[in-house]
């Protein structure tokens, strides 16, 4: 049975995107059509269940769209649907041309893409091509001896004298980073679980392979590519040790007591990327995000691997920022990192599969509902490209579950220091009261939907004015009609603690942004009345003497003129 209603709430979802067909229709054609993109990341797994067995599938994505649609995002990008055992829930790929069986077929992946299409939704996928599963033929031809025919194909090391791994490298996901296979007497490395084996990116065959792969799904019609983990590319050809990081506050994860200096982000990286752009310019207007990993300067690799004139990636996005405390200077910084490559073009998100959702990790004492909003309006105001984890919409929390509930090995295997990623995974909440909230008609689905969760249930948030789900779609439509906040430069603004500032510029629009992180109410000083509050945004914050009034969580948007930037100056005074 089709659980999805998709099509019968939104007949037209069009119309919610408040932008002239025209307009939309030129700005999807044009081939930086990623600049300034919004996408709505699904994770297919937990999104929508069309066949009942518990786990969300393609033609349940596509009965959804229109929801997706609605908000007024550019694109989705849809994690891992390829064959797979699904140890690391599709991040281990055993077939990179097709569609596991638990997500429906490629008829199926056809029609969810000519929907989106239909819908001017962009269609980004992810590749993951730093490793495979253990389960591909590719792996299971080059585990059988040193003169199989893909045997270079993966990383393959002698042990050490005394039987010891080669080297001391970790995996992300604990233990040595280096399995044995008897057949060959040696180890295979793996940066993830013993099942995910490294592919040898400096092998010629593999590359083209994985080339091959990209392009079928190019040829198929997606807009682009998410490319995963692309830090693990390469490592020390040397197998050198990584050298310590020793840490006072020793973290669970044994992973953090390393410098991550050879084993990850070496220095061809940047060529490496020319050559995937270079490959992917042959179908033109189709886009690369790159998944950085959150190792030190993330945000200014980010910047690297996106600034050379357009011959490395579009966009790129780092977890970084999400491993952050939520405060202004931590913004302050984040931004000032990914600005050292003024030219680069960052994407940024709060939340996503792999991290606590963001309304709990960062707003954990605070108002649900008021910063819910403002994390909505801080990233979407940013400069750069934009990802929206499945449920953020909705402000969802992060679900809290039980051991005997985890299904990521992440998570079970450092339970309880850290609980893994199953807490953002839990399916999607669509109807208030019904079995596990109308995401599935089975028993059971793959993780539970908390009790908790069927308060910011989709049918319930249409009913309610105030619910985050309305601020998400006032706010993109109201983005969509300021073009410097789309595309625009930045430039930070000084303001009272608790405050982040900052002016995005196009030509002539220049627009400020203040946002305040501190729970109570601000004012923040305007020197000179060159400011123009902007309405309909959906907050309340305003501008009175030349003071902006910010209530506690709350956010203001003004139209500066063109004026000399530093006579725009701010101080702060008490709140009244
Ligand atoms: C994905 C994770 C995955 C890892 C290994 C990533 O960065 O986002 O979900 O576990 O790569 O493939």
């Amino acid at each position: 049975m089709a659980l999805g209603r998709g099509s019968e709430l939104y007949p037209n979802a069009v119309r919610y995107w408040g932008e002239p067909a025209g307009m939309a229709a030129e700005r999807e054609a044009r081939a930086d059509w990623w600049r300034g993109a919004v996408l709505y990341q699904v994770y297919p797994l937990s999104f929508c269940d069309s066949n009942g067995d518990g786990q969300g599938d393609l033609p349940g994505l596509t009965s959804r769209l229109d929801h997706i649609a609605s908000l007024g995002v550019d694109g989705i990008w849809v994690s891992p649907f390829f064959p797979s055992p699904m140890k690391d829930f599709g991040y281990d790929v055993s077939d990179y041309c097709g569609v596991d069986p638990r997500f429906g077929t490629l008829a199926d992946f056809d029609q969810m893409i000519r929907r989106a299409h239909e819908l001017r939704l962009k269609v980004i996928i992810d590749q993951v091509w730093s490793h495979s599963s253990d389960a591909h033929p590719w792996f299971r031809d080059s585990r059988t001896s040193a003169g199989a025919e893909k045997s270079d194909w993966y990383i393959w090391a002698d042990p050490k004298p005394d039987g010891t791994p080669p080297n001391n490298w970790l995996s992300v996901f604990g233990g040595s980073a280096w399995s044995w296979e008897p057949r060959r007497r040696q180890y295979y490395l793996h940066h993830f679980l013993p099942s995910q084996p490294q592919l040898n990116l400096r092998n010629e065959a593999a590359v083209e392979a994985l080339f091959e792969a990209g392009a079928f799904w190019l040829d198929r019609g997606v807009d682009g590519f998410r490319l995963d983990a692309i830090d693990f590319s390469f490592h020390d050809p040397d197998l050198r040790d990584n050298p310590a990081r020793p840490r006072p506050d020793r973290p669970a994860r044994p992973f953090g007591l390393q410098r991550h200096v050879h084993d990850m982000m070496q220095p061809e990286m940047p060529a490496f990327l020319e050559r995937i752009r270079a490959f992917i310019d042959r179908w033109p207007g189709r886009a690369l995000l790159g998944e950085v990993s959150s190792e030190g300067d993330a945000l200014h690799r980010c910047g690297i691997y996106t600034d050379a004139g357009g011959t490395r990636l579009h966009t790129a996005y780092t977890l970084g920022l999400m491993r952050r405390d939520f405060t202004p200077d931590a913004f302050r910084e984040a931004i000032a990192e990914a600005e050292r490559e003024p030219d680069g073009w960052v994407t940024w998100a709060f939340s996503n599969h792999d991290v606590v959702r963001s309304v709990t990790r960062w707003g954990a004492n605070a108002e649900h509902g008021e910063m819910a909003r403002l994390l909505m309006a801080l990233l979407l105001s940013l400069k750069g490209s934009i990802c929206v984890y499945q449920g953020e919409e909705l402000g969802l929390p992060e679900a809290e579950l039980a051991l005997e509930d985890l299904r990521d090995p992440y998570g079970i295997a450092f339970w309880p220091e850290f609980r893994g990623r199953d807490g953002a995974r839990t399916p999607m909440p669509w109807r208030a009261g019904a079995p596990h909230a109308g995401f599935t008609t089975a028993e059971r689905p793959w993780l539970p939907v908390p009790a908790a969760h069927h308060a910011f249930a989709l049918d319930r948030q249409e009913a309610d004015a105030r619910a985050p789900l309305h601020a998400w779609r006032q706010f993109l439509r109201w983005r969509k009609a300021h073009p410097a906040l789309v595309s625009g430069s930045i430039r930070m603004l000084p303001a009272p603690q608790g405050v982040l500032a900052f002016e995005r510029r196009l030509g002539e629009e220049r627009i400020l942004c203040a946002f305040n992180f501190a729970p109570h109410p601000v004012r923040m000083r305007l020197e000179e009345s060159s400011c123009r509050p902007l309405a309909g945004h959906g907050f309340a914050a305003e501008l009175a003497g030349g003071d902006i009034g910010l209530p506690g969580h709350g956010a203001f948007f003004g139209a500066l003129e063109a004026v000399a930037p530093q006579k725009i100056q701010r101080q702060l005074e008490p709140a009244q």
